[in-house]
């Protein structure tokens, strides 16, 4: 099927060519169903639909692959979209509002009706709105502390990028490129730049950030058990030259403690990769005050713990972590408990297509502080991709990446033979391992983000977001998709695709 000779497990479709239609492409026998967009109702009490959106994470109720609960992340605003411009430079009041409204997260019910069709269910009593307004409880050691200003409850939650589910069924979601949105609201920027609880099923669980987990540019958290029975987190800090990630919680998981467990978030110790070496270098204040020295500068910034937390990536490059090329998504493989860190691109280093790097842990414990890694896959002509983004498994160790060339880039020069941005599909093992095939295309200047499977695997959720970011002229967009009739602009949306027959 796919001019290979063992047949691939799982890839039940013909592999796509790139499109550059204003449109999700999918093979043939799939198909997508909008199931909410920027600006819908999602609950009786008339919240809507944030923009931009990024990661979802699925919630099935009593055990369904047909009805459950969907986070999704709400990245960013657009001046022509949502708030309209800035006046000399600044926007009032009213268009705060609308920009930390319109970010965060949103808890939308969905159900597939009786035609196979998914839909939002608004008569929900779980749907509800996060926002750049919500109040936010710090936990862990910058909680109440100087470097945070001495508060413990903080605004909002914003510049969410993507995430992952914890074993006690809540969501984390990372604060990632929050400097403008604060800057524009006027926001302390020490508030941000967090990993985020919220509990999609209840209300009562306070919204809270947990500092234990640093701040930096958060791009994801993928949550796995070390060999002990403690709590491992990996996260990617999507910037030039940062660093990879790992929380160990000081204490062990318990199953019968449900969200009481998210306590394992607050306490325990944040580190970094130093690749060279293959070891996770601790960043403790203690660490950081020795490597500092004499440097009266670095010792002044650096006087507890939560100064450490508070400016991760400098303290982590101070203890010898290695600069990365934007580690963006990061998946623990269920089948070896290898770590998968998709490096997005880093035109700094000449590397233009990005890869998908693979760390080994020592005695394939997510507790080691040792490691081995490969380069997994490699973007650029010859794999099919660039800019691999967000990554998720299937049960036939496939790993799901999406593709982020930026908009203003994407099907122009040197990423013209990529066409729109895509779904690619690299199995982990087996003859095939490290090759892409491509599932999905992106409507024009769109992002494909948050894939995630239905326990089952007989749906795919998507995010489609920023479809015709490059528009100028609201009167002449780049791209109108989802084709709404009647619709005057461009949507970002959910989508959930089904037809797989495994
Ligand atoms: Fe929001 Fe790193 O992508
Ligand atoms: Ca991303
Ligand atoms: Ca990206
Ligand atoms: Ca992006």
């Amino acid at each position: 099927l796919f001019g290979i000779k063992k047949k691939v497990s799982g890839l039940n479709f013909k592999p796509i060519k790139p499109s550059d239609k204003d449109d999700l492409v999918l093979p043939r026998g799939y198909k997508y169903d909008v199931v909410a967009s920027y600006g819908d109702v999602i609950n009786k009490a008339g919240d809507t639909f944030g923009y931009n959106n990024d990661f979802t994470m699925f919630f099935p109720i009593n055990n369904s692959n047909q009805r459950g609960l969907l986070w999704v992340n709400h990245e960013y605003t657009s001046d022509l979209w949502v708030t309209g411009p800035k006046t000399n430079g600044k926007y009032s009041a009213a268009q705060i509002q609308k920009l930390l409204y319109n970010q965060g997260g949103s808890i939308i019910e969905i159900y597939q009706d009786d035609e196979g069709v998914w839909k939002m269910d608004t008569n929900s009593r779980y749907a509800r709105r996060i926002t750049g307004l919500t109040p936010f409880r710090l936990t862990g050691p910058a909680r109440g502390a100087k470097a945070v200003g001495n508060v413990d409850i903080v605004q909002g939650t914003f510049a969410n990028c993507s995430g992952g589910k914890t074993l006690w069924n809540t969501v984390l979601s990372a604060e990632e490129n929050y400097e403008s949105t604060s800057a524009a609201a006027s926001l302390n920027q020490t508030h941000y730049g967090w990993i985020v609880e919220v509990d999609p099923f209840d209300s009562n669980f306070a919204p809270r950030k947990h500092t234990a987990l640093g701040r930096f540019h958060h791009e994801n958290s993928a949550m796995g058990l070390t060999n002990d029975g403690r709590i491992a987190v990996y996260m990617g800090d999507d910037k030039t030259d940062a660093c990879v990630y790992k929380f160990i919680s000081k204490n062990k998981y318990v199953k019968s403690r449900k969200q009481a467990n998210s306590e394992l978030l607050e306490e325990g110790t944040l580190y970094a990769a130093n690749m060279a070496k293959g070891t996770w270098v601790a960043l403790t204040i203690e660490a950081v005050r020795a490597a500092a020295k004499d440097n009266k500068e670095l010792l002044a910034k650096f006087q507890t713990q939560a100064d450490v937390l508070v400016n991760a990536h400098d303290a982590a490059v101070l203890l010898g972590a290695t600069p990365t090329d934007r580690p963006e998504d990061v998946e623990i493989s269920p089948f070896d408990k290898s770590v998968f860190i998709a490096h997005t691109n880093n035109a700094k280093h000449g590397n233009m297509h990005g890869h998908i790097t693979r760390f080994l842990e020592d005695n394939d414990d997510l507790g080691s502080l040792t490691f081995d890694f490969e380069i997994f896959a490699c973007g650029g002509r010859q794999s099919g991709f660039s800019a691999p983004d967000n990554l998720t498994f299937d049960s036939d160790a496939n790993l799901w990446t999406v593709t982020d060339i930026s908009s203003s880039s994407v099907n122009k020069g040197i990423f013209s033979t990529f066409k729109n941005n895509g779904v690619f599909v690299i199995p982990t093992s087996g003859d095939a391992m490290g090759e892409a095939y491509q599932f999905a295309s992106a409507p024009v200047e769109a992002e494909l983000t948050g894939p995630c499977f239905t326990d089952d695997e007989t749906t795919l959720f998507l995010a489609v977001q920023h479809p015709g970011e490059e528009t100028e002229d609201k009167n002449n967009p780049t791209s109108m998709w989802p084709h709404r009739k009647g619709d005057n602009q461009p949507r970002p949306s959910v989508v959930a695709i089904t037809g797989f027959k495994y």
